[in-house]
């Protein structure tokens, strides 16, 4: 069997299963992200999956560790501009400490590119912190305007 160096990783959509291989620890390394019970996990997973194309989790699994390595997420805004368009907004990419400068980063956030491109999106967007401007160059992206937010809590 190969090891974990040797594996040729690739993207998938989440599955109810990856909660048992650390996809909720995976989160926490990008924020806050309280522990999720079984159950709340279920509701959540069949909320997003009843959407189809319109919410994709990906996850770059290691098969031999049975490890969720890398997520990302893309979900699709209805427009009525551009001719009722659609635009695509990914969130919540992570690479798992010890898997980062691997290319996975990449891998994800080029996966939901390629998504929403493919869901006939017109463009797609993401915020993030000023020291991952570059990663996202590589991929890509471009700098444009500049973020707004309001917590409510
Ligand atoms: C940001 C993050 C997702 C990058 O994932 P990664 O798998 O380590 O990145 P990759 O190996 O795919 O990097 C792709 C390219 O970007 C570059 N890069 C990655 N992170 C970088 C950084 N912080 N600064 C400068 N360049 C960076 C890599 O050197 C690589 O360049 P190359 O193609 O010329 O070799 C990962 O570091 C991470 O999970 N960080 C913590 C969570 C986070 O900040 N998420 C982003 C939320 S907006």
């Amino acid at each position: 069997m190969q090891n974990s160096e040797e594996q040729n990783f690739r993207i998938r959509r989440l599955e109810i299963t990856d909660k048992r291989k650390g996809f909720i620890e995976l989160l926490q390394q990008l924020t806050v992200c309280d522990s999720v019970s079984e159950k709340d996990f279920e509701d959540r997973f069949r909320e997003v999956d009843s959407l189809g194309d319109d919410h994709v989790i990906g996850v770059i699994e290691d098969e031999v560790a049975g490890k969720i390595i890398a997520t990302g997420c893309v979900f699709v805004e209805k427009k009525f501009i551009r001719n009722c368009g659609k635009v695509g907004h990914i969130e919540d990419v992570v690479v798992d400490s010890s898997a980062r400068g691997k290319q996975l980063g990449k891998k994800v956030v080029e996966f939901l590119t390629d998504h929403a491109r493919s869901v006939g999106c017109y463009k797609v967007i993401l915020d993030c912190t000023v020291k991952n401007t570059v990663f996202y160059e590589k991929c890509g992206f471009k700098q444009k305007d500049v973020q707004m937010a309001m917590y409510f809590g």
